[in-house]
C-alpha cells in the first residue's frame, strides 16, 4: 500500500518534522513510498504510524521482546506488509541493511542507551542516502533536573545536574542526557551531517497533568507547544531534544 501521507492531526512538533521530510522524500522519488529506517524503533511507537503514512519501514532493535510487540501492532494497525521488524545492534546496521541508503533515519530514544554514541551516529549517517535526513530524539538534560526537583527528589537532581553524562546516580537507566548544544555536536562532528533544526520535544506538554479540554484549552496549549519548541531557552528545557540533519 502506497497510501499518501497525510498530515498529522495531533500538533506534535517531531511528528510534523518527519511528515514534512516525508512528503520532501516522495517527491524526490517520483511519488513511491519513502524507505524509513527506525533505528532503536522498539514497539512501533514511531514505525506504524509511519507505516500508516504510506512509508516502507524497517525498524532494527537489539530487543526480540520490543520487535514482537511491533509485529503485533503493525498487524493491529493493518501495516504488517509495509514494516520489516530485524534484531540486530546499531553497531552492525551496515551488516543488517547494507545496499540502499534510507530516505529517512530515526534515531529516537536511542543515544541514551548506546556505548558509544558517536559510533551509533556515524552508523545512522552511513545508512542514510545523500541528500536525505536522520531524526534524532535524546532525553534533555535540564529538564530532566527540574522534573526530579518537583517530585521531591532533589538530591537526585543535584547529581544528575553536576554528572557530566546528565546521570542521578549508577541505577539511572539512561547511560546519558543531552543539551542542544552536545546532540549538534555529535551528529556534526561524528556523523559529518549538516543540521538544520534543533528543537524541544514537549517542552510544555510534560508540565500539564493533561490537555485542558473545552474553551479551546488543547489548541492553545499546542499552539504555545510549537512556539516554545523554538524557542531558547524554553526549547533546551524540552523533555527531549529533537534534531533533524542531512547528509551532504
Ligand atoms: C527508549 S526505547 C525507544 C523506542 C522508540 N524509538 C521510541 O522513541 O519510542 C529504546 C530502544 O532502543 C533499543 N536499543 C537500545 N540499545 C540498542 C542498540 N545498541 N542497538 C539497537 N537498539 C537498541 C531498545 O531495545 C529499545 O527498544
Amino acid at each position: 500500500m502506497n497510501a499518501r501521507p497525510s498530515a498529522p492531526t495531533t500538533v506534535d512538533v517531531v511528528a510534523r518534522a518527519l511528515h514534512d521530510e516525508l512528503v520532501a522524500a516522495r517527491a524526490r522519488r517520483g511519488g513511491a513510498a519513502p524507505r524509513v529506517l527506525d533505528v532503536g524503533g522498539g514497539s512501533g511507537t514511531w514505525a506504524v504510524p509511519l507505516a500508516a503514512e504510506g512509508c516502507e519501514v524497517t525498524v532494527v532493535d537489539s530487543s526480540a521482546n520490543a520487535l514482537a510487540v511491533l509485529r503485533s501492532r503493525a498487524r493491529d494497525a493493518g501495516v504488517a506488509d509495509q514494516v520489516r521488524a530485524v534484531q540486530g545492534d546499531v553497531d552492525a546496521l551496515a551488516d543488517i541493511d547494507g545496499d540502499v541508503g534510507a530516505d529517512l533515519v530515526l534515531g529516537h530514544g536511542l543515544l541514551e542507551y548506546v556505548d558509544d554514541p558517536a559510533a551509533a551516529v556515524r552508523a545512522l549517517a552511513t545508512a542514510t542516502a545523500p541528500g536525505a535526513a536522520v531524526s534524532v530524539l535524546v532525553a534533555g538534560r535540564w529538564a530532566a533536573v527540574l522534573a526530579r526537583v518537583v517530585a521531591g527528589r532533589v538530591a537526585e537532581a543535584r547529581r544528575l545536574l553536576a554528572d557530566p553524562a546528565g546521570r542521578w546516580g549508577r541505577n539511572d537507566p539512561l547511560l546519558r542526557r543531552m543539551d542542544t548544544g552536545e546532540v549538534r555536536e555529535l551528529l556534526e562532528r561524528d556523523g559529518g551531517l549538516v543540521v538544520e533544526q534543533v528543537r524541544g520535544h514537549r517542552v510544555l506538554a510534560d508540565l500539564v497533568p493533561e490537555a485542558p479540554d473545552g474553551g479551546g484549552g488543547a489548541s492553545d496549549l499546542a499552539a504555545l507547544e510549537e512556539l516554545a519548541a523554538d524557542t531558547p531557552p524554553l526549547r533546551d528545557l524540552a523533555s527531549r531534544i529533537h534534531v533533524m540533519a542531512r547528509r551532504r
